[in-house]
């Protein structure tokens, strides 16, 4: 079918559409419906069903007669080793896991938190938790003890599977310590600690709360897999909103299933038995829908990478592991691409590889810069697809659907609406624009399966968040247009979160951090233009009267506190100590004035702002530190 009736039929009828998709999973009960309205713009997918996410994961296949085909390929360049897990070595150890897991009374909607570098493990302890019903919550390893402990405290779990250690270039991560640190700071302590004992690191552990990872599954019964409600949540995974305090997306389970079981041929364009790739983090949401339950759940082999797109050891990691393992789709973010290219521009790398197994490139996480896609096509000779979704999403909002018809290209668009997202362009008011005018961009409501019913502890949140602005539409905080086509060009986010790296950040956590410092009276963080990383966070800082301590010191000790608190994953390595901020006459710090004269943008004076003179001395202090020079 083509991609057009797929998309009308999606919108035209709904529950026919994600009825016929749901055939796809295995289901305990089937739901008598797809779409539940639950009033108030709220909804919910396959409510009445009965399923569960790692038998149509792992045990399906194994019954299926797929035992013997890999499940996980584990290649780490950082620690030189490879290993391989079939699907029915995969089922075993998952069993255990979920059995120590029951054995210390984790059970159906307990919460368990999972702080684990890229290794297996921390996809085993996804599906046992995933087994039994618990509800994971899994915590990038960037992050600061303290931001582990407001995820601790927010959704309160009875476990946490932790590993010893993570490994970065040229440095151990303690993560024993940060989540000892974590447990001390944070009000809810958990019960039991799992911890997995890496060789490049043993850790102390802590007794009367801590177990060692395979101790803990001697002796126990294997965990069968518990049956759930279609909407019980699967996950939480916090990510960053416009405050400090981050956000709770819940997954629920059916939704996710049928959603992404879709995308794998759809998208993907995979068959069951290909080897799938995501370079991503089982930390952000790209681990979760595509090193973790996608490719799985599809029956593929997913590649569970320990490394760097550079230095681990070189330039041409990526394209060994493609070539080595037989990738069919390799899926990354922009900057890992600008990375490979800022070391080996001519791909001198790639020529010693053979990449025929390779049939496409899928990038998203971050705006892909017409640049690095065509570097990155030119090179592959594979057709370079961006994407465009969300952590609230879980999976694509704009895409082509190359598995079910491949569109013409349009480099700078991540090409269309994938089904079930009617994607809307509104202005200030709500209404609709005109093509290739720009404007925020909505999905009118419902959004299919496996995006976010709610937050977690927090619907008020979630209702302010994305659904009051544009009543009867999902507000996704980007700005951009669509053209005659309907194809979909993003151009920015409409709030304070900035993206670096691929990662999502929050400019107002980085200021509540930096307000703590004691010679600081005043701050902005803003997201400059970053070559490399997309953007980066500049912070500016006004100090309280009367402090005259040198400015480097302040610089660095800011630098250090944002380190400290959010973690080296925010990339926050500049302060600048400014008189005053560019503010309009209502007190509204101009953040966006401030990014254009640093990326020497021009701007249109705001009418509002409080005194003109303020932009000339900031433009002076951003060039003391290399901005605002074009
Ligand atoms: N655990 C602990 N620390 C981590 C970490 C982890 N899992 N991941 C990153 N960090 C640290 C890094 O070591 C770095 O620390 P440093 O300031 O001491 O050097 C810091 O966090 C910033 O990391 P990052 O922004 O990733 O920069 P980098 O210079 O280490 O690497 C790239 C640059 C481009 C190679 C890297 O960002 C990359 O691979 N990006 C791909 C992004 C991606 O996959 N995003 C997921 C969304 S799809
Ligand atoms: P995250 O929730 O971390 O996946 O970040 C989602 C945000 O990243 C989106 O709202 C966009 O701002 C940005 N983003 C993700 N993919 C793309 C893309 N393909 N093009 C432009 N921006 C993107």
């Amino acid at each position: 079918m083509t991609y057009k009736k797929i998309y009308q039929a999606s919108l035209a009828d709904p529950e026919t559409f994600w009825m016929q998709a749901a055939e796809a999973i295995d289901w305990d009960r089937k739901p008598s419906q797809a779409l539940f309205d639950r009033g108030e713009h709220l909804y919910e997918w396959f409510a009445d069903g009965l399923v569960n996410g790692c038998y149509n994961a792992v045990d399906r296949h194994v019954e299926a007669g797929r035992g013997a085909q890999p499940a996980i390929i584990y290649d780490s360049p950082i620690t030189n080793s490879k290993s391989t897990l079939t699907y029915a070595e995969l089922q075993t150890r998952v069993a255990s896991l979920a059995g120590a897991l029951v054995a210390q009374g984790v059970g159906k909607g307990d919460r368990v938190i999972i702080y684990m570098p890229m290794v297996p493990e921390a996809l085993e302890a996804m599906l046992a938790c995933a087994r039994i019903g618990a509800i994971h919550s899994v915590v990038f390893g960037g992050f600061a003890a303290n931001e582990l402990a407001v995820r601790i405290d927010d959704c309160q779990p009875k476990a946490i599977l932790a590993a010893s250690c993570g490994i970065e270039p040229g440095r151990i991560i303690h993560y024993k310590p940060l989540l000892d640190g974590a447990i001390e700071l944070a009000e809810h302590s958990p019960e039991v600690c799992l911890i997995l004992q890496r060789p490049e690191e043993l850790a102390e552990l802590t007794p009367g709360r801590d177990l060692d990872w395979h101790e803990a599954q001697e002796g126990v019964p294997p965990a069968d897999c518990v049956p759930v409600e279609g909407n019980h949540p699967a996950y939480i995974l916090y990510t960053s909103g416009t405050t400090g305090a981050p956000k709770g997306v819940v997954r629920p389970t059916a939704g996710h299933l049928v959603a992404l079981n879709w995308t794998m041929k759809n998208i993907y364009n995979v068959d069951p038995g290909d080897v799938f790739w995501a370079a991503s983090d089982v930390g952000w949401v790209v681990g979760h829908s595509y090193i973790c339950y996608a490719p799985l759940i599809h029956g593929n082999t997913t590649v569970v990478f320990e490394g760097k797109p550079v230095g681990t050891p070189d330039a041409g990691t990526f394209w060994r592991v493609i070539s080595e393992h037989n990738v069919r789709s390799f899926f990354t973010a922009p900057t890992a691409i600008r990375a490979v290219r800022r070391e080996d521009p001519k791909g001198v790398e790639r020529q010693k590889y053979d990449l025929s197994c390779l049939r496409a490139l899928y990038l998203a996480g971050e705006r892909a810069d017409p640049d690095t896609i065509e570097w990155a096509s030119d090179l592959l000779e594979v057709p370079v697809y961006d994407h465009w979704w969300q952590t609230e999403t879980g999976w694509t909002i704009a895409g082509n659907p190359a598995g079910c018809e491949a569109l013409p290209v349009k480099i700078g668009s991540p090409t269309v609406a994938m089904p079930g997202y009617d994607v809307q362009i509104l202005d200030e008011a709500g209404h609709p624009v005109a093509p290739g005018e720009l404007g925020a961009i909505a999905v009118k409501l419902p959004l299919p399966p496996g995006t976010l019913p709610t937050l977690w502890n927090a619907r008020d949140r979630f209702v302010k968040s994305y659904l009051n602005a544009f009543p009867g539409y999902y507000e996704t905080g980007d700005a951009g247009m669509v053209d005659e086509d309907g194809y979909l060009y993003i151009m920015a986010r409409t709030d304070d979160v900035i993206n670096v790296a691929g990662h999502r950040l929050s400019t107002g956590a980085m200021e509540e951090v930096l307000a703590t410092h004691p010679d600081v009276a005043e701050c902005a963080v803003v997201g400059v233009t970053d070559q490399l990383k997309g953007q980066s966070p500049l912070g500016l800082v006004c100090l309280t009267t009367g402090v005259n301590r040198p400015h480097d010191e302040i610089r660095s000790e800011c630098v250090k506190l944002i380190r400290d608190k959010i973690g080296p994953v925010a990339a926050f390595k500049n302060a600048l100590v400014v008189e005053r901020l560019p503010k309009t006459r209502s007190g509204k710090i101009l953040r966006g004035t401030v990014v254009k004269i640093a990326d020497c943008e021009d701007f249109k004076m705001p009418a509002t702002i409080d005194d003109p003179a303020i932009l000339d001395e900031i433009k002076e202090a951003l060039q003391t530190i290399g901005y605002a020079k074009g």
